[in-house]
């Protein structure tokens, strides 16, 4: 159950919170895996600690904004190890927290082209060749932001409601060439990203009191679930958003 060996997985963002736990998790279960974000030295970590356990995984810096840098990421991965069977598009970004109508072009355009335009492109290298290989799993890591109208993080939430619709359309598309596409929806996960949300004690207990498992989620719970989804064991799920959020968006926030 779950297994990856022999798979290569591509995992962006993964020097740090869900990405570096889905890397750890997958390499664990025998993938050998590719550690990526904009900041080599991140990755190299990420990657030692990897090798110290036993796994296999290299490191490949790439601002997954820029189209050039994707091609890179793609071409290094298959450089060495000639293909990629799991790719998982988890890196994102939220520079701006408040109403849409305060929104500036350029955070719209970043928000955009990091989260939604930078899977396009990159689902776009990739399936083409896992469909040459006769199989793949693309997982987009979305959030339940998608989920529900927002104050603060409109913009974001619009983009992760956008990655869910990329997946079943992926799936429709190259589902023929047995390539699975999902999506993951996590709540609040303890990690830099959710740090505003989780830091501080008031508000911490408030999300810890409207959520029914009543504690906010860890990295490694969001890997458990992209693992079993790269496996053989999903084989017959796609094009599905599942949601990881202990309960918060089917609970009674009374
Ligand atoms: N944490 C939550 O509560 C939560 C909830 C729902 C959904 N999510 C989603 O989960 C995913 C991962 O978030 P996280 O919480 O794990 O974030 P995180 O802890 O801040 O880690 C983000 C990772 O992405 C990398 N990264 C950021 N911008 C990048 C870029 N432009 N190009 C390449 N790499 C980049 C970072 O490394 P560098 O900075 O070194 O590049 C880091 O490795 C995101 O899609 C987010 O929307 C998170």
């Amino acid at each position: 159950m779950f297994e990856l060996t022999d798979k290569v997985a591509l995992i962006t963002g993964s020097s740090r919170g869900i990405g570096r736990a889905i890397a750890e998790t997958m390499a664990r279960q025998g993938a050998k895996v590719v550690v990526s974000s904009r900041k080599q030295e991140a990755c190299d970590a990420v990657v030692a600690e990897i090798q110290a356990a036993g796994g296999e995984a290299i490191a490949v810096p790439c601002n997954i904004g820029r189209k050039e840098d994707l091609e890179t990421l793609v071409a290094a991965t298959r450089r060495a190890y000639g293909k990629i069977d799991v790719l998982v598009c988890n890196a994102a970004t939220n520079p701006v927290f408040g109403p849409m109508h305060e929104v500036s072009d350029e955070a719209y355009d970043k928000i955009m082209t990091t989260n939604v335009k930078s899977a396009f492109w990159l689902c776009n290298m990739v399936a083409p060749q896992m469909a040459e290989r006769s199989g793949g799993s693309i997982i987009v890591i979305s959030s339940i932001a998608s989920m529900y109208g927002n104050r603060k993080l409109g913009l974001y939430g619009i983009s992760k409601a956008a990655e869910q619709q990329f997946v079943r359309n992926l799936a429709v598309e190259w589902g023929g060439h047995n390539i699975r596409a999902n999506a993951i929806a996590p709540g609040l996960v303890r990690t830099d990203f959710a740090r505003a949300l989780w830091e501080d004690p008031k508000r911490l207990a408030i999300m810890e009191a409207i959520t029914p498992l009543k504690r906010i989620g860890e990295p490694v719970e969001i890997a458990a679930l992209a693992t079993f989804l790269a496996s053989d064991s999903a084989s017959f799920i796609t094009g599905q958003t599942i949601v990881a959020d202990g309960g918060r968006t089917i609970g009674d926030p009374s």
